[in-house]
């Protein structure tokens, strides 16, 4: 079976592609599908945006088409900054810049509490969907640290481990991210769905 993954970002391709060839799955870009789609993120949730996408990418190429929305959600700002996580601040800030923004909104905050949140969808054009959401909890730094990784990594505590995601390896970080929670809990997801069809 062949998926289109809804997004321009060749680091997820190849994730989900790996995990994907488990089941026999080929994950095509949207190029190699001969789509481009742009999608505006109007959901409330990570679900509602990454349904959005996939769905958009789904009608487009008429193939299934799998999508993904994530972002930092910190209990004491009320989950902010959430599904805005890409865009806190405005679109002229950097990752840097946002970082340094979620530090100042923090300060004097003595309630650290914050989770990553992955929420992945596949669409089939039939309309069914196959959704699975992942989690991982940790703390607000209170200065950067580290320089792996992206965007919130370097201010993301993960007590577990006592380091922020920005001083993992990718390995150790996608053992216990969000992103690798939602991806193991959406290909079992993706099994039994298939199982139960004729896709
Ligand atoms: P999107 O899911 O590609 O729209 O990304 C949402 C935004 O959430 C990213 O631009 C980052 O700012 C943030 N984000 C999502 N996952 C991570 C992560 O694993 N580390 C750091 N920041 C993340």
């Amino acid at each position: 079976m062949k998926l289109v993954l809804a997004s321009k970002n060749a680091h997820k391709l190849r994730e989900l592609g790996e995990i994907l060839a488990e089941l026999g799955i080929e994950v095509l870009s949207e190029a190699e599908a001969g789509v481009d789609v742009e999608v505006e993120e109007t959901g409330t949730t990570f679900e509602e945006n990454a349904l959005l996408k996939a769905r958009a990418v789904c009608g487009a190429s008429g193939l299934p088409a799998v999508a993904d929305d994530s972002g930092l959600c910190v209990d004491a700002l009320n989950g902010a900054p959430g599904v805005y996580s890409a865009r806190y601040g405005g679109e002229a800030l950097d990752d840097p810049g946002r970082c340094r923004l979620l530090l100042e909104n923090m300060r004097g905050q003595l309630d650290r509490r914050c989770r990553f949140v992955s929420a992945i969808c596949c669409c089939f054009p039939g309309g069914d969907t196959v959704t699975a959401r992942g989690e991982c909890a940790g703390t607000l730094a209170y200065a950067p640290r580290g320089e792996s990784g992206f965007g919130y990594d370097p201010i993301f505590f993960c007590p577990p481990l006592k380091k922020t995601f920005a001083e993992l390896t990718a390995e150790e970080k996608n053992a216990v991210s969000h992103r690798g929670n939602a991806l193991r809990k959406f290909k079992e997801e993706l099994e039994r769905y298939l199982n139960g069809t004729d896709q």
